[in-house]
């Protein structure tokens, strides 16, 4: 187990008669103790922070099955899994509720200037009730362009629309997952041009690889914010800090970036109307308790040999 997590994993590997080898550190091992420590291990319970490429499957032949604590997957070479025969389990459902509400939080802090708002209290810069001071943007009626429609995409739509009013727009992979008759499917293109907020629930691959550029900046509406609680690398960042600066989008709130962390001195921390976060969205009790049971399950059945309850 690269990280440590809630201790429901460790009571159900027990239960199970398993013994556990904690990497129990600050930060997560470096790619090689990582491959020191799996060479002899049966499982291993993987964060998003391990990469588990070709060379790392290799060096590990006792290796039986994977169990990444996260829904994204794209920390692991998923060719090399299947070369090596591992089968590779996530924890999907279980963290759909706890994200899809840190993206509505990126959204109402942007729309409402929280974070200028919240340091002017705290800051006594605050003198008296503003008649003018940090107007924001009502949700109600306005258009949020979902980019991936899957469980936290369709998730978050229904929060914006059920519970704020918003309009909803949405591009999917997907032909026969069936919305909200209200939602429109819209290609890339129209979403960004018609969009007051796109938020972005697409996982991380090759083609969805900075999919938002100076391209689709362009065409984004001026006071438009983007909001990213998926990975970083779908955004192309030096086109996200062009874009901020010279004023094609009104914000962007990110709970991912590329690196992670990113470091103190980047430029995007200059500029105000960027809100970051370090990659929470599954930070609730309620998820992580989850996807600890999740991930736990994965391992007993793989090392059992059975079908993971959440396998890819
Ligand atoms: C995931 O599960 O992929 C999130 O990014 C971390 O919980």
């Amino acid at each position: 187990m690269t990280r440590r997590v809630p201790e429901i994993a460790f009571k159900l590997l027990h239960e199970e008669g398993h013994t556990i080898d904690l990497w129990d550190k600050e930060t997560p091992p470096t790619q090689g103790e990582l491959i020191k420590k799996c060479q002899n291990v049966d499982a291993l319970l993987s964060m998003l922070s391990d990469n588990l490429d070709e060379a790392f499957f290799s060096a590990c032949p006792h290796l039986k099955v994977i169990a990444n604590y996260a829904v994204g997957v794209n920390n692991i070479d998923l060719k090399a899994a299947e070369k090596f025969n591992i089968p590779i389990g996530n924890t999907p459902d279980v963290l759909t509720e706890a994200t899809s509400d840190l993206a509505l939080g990126l959204i109402l802090t942007l729309s409402r200037n929280l974070f200028p708002a919240i340091q002017n209290a705290k800051e006594g810069s605050w003198k008296k009730w503003e008649p003018l001071g940090f107007l924001g943007m009502e949700l109600k009626e306005k258009t949020l362009g979902i980019i991936g429609m899957g469980r936290i995409g369709s998730s978050l739509a229904k929060k914006a629309h059920n519970g704020f009013g918003m309009k909803v727009l949405y591009t999917s992979r997907s032909k026969t997952k069936k919305h909200d008759p209200s939602y429109k499917r819209s290609t890339l293109q129209e979403l960004l041009k018609s969009s007051d907020i796109v938020s972005i629930h697409t996982d991380l691959n090759s083609s969805t690889k900075d999919l938002i550029d100076s391209s689709e900046f362009e065409i984004m509406r001026d006071h438009a914010y983007l909001v990213n609680t998926s990975r970083g690398e779908i955004i192309n960042q030096e086109a996200l800090v062009k874009a901020l600066k010279g004023g094609l989008i009104g914000g962007a709130g990110l709970d991912v970036t590329t690196p992670e962390p990113l470091p103190i001195d980047h430029p995007l921390f200059q500029i105000p109307n960027v809100v970051i976060t370090p990659h929470i969205g599954s930070a609730t009790i309620e998820a992580r308790n989850l996807m600890a049971t999740l991930a736990a399950k994965n391992i007993i059945a793989g090392l059992k040999e059975e079908p993971l309850p959440a396998g890819l």
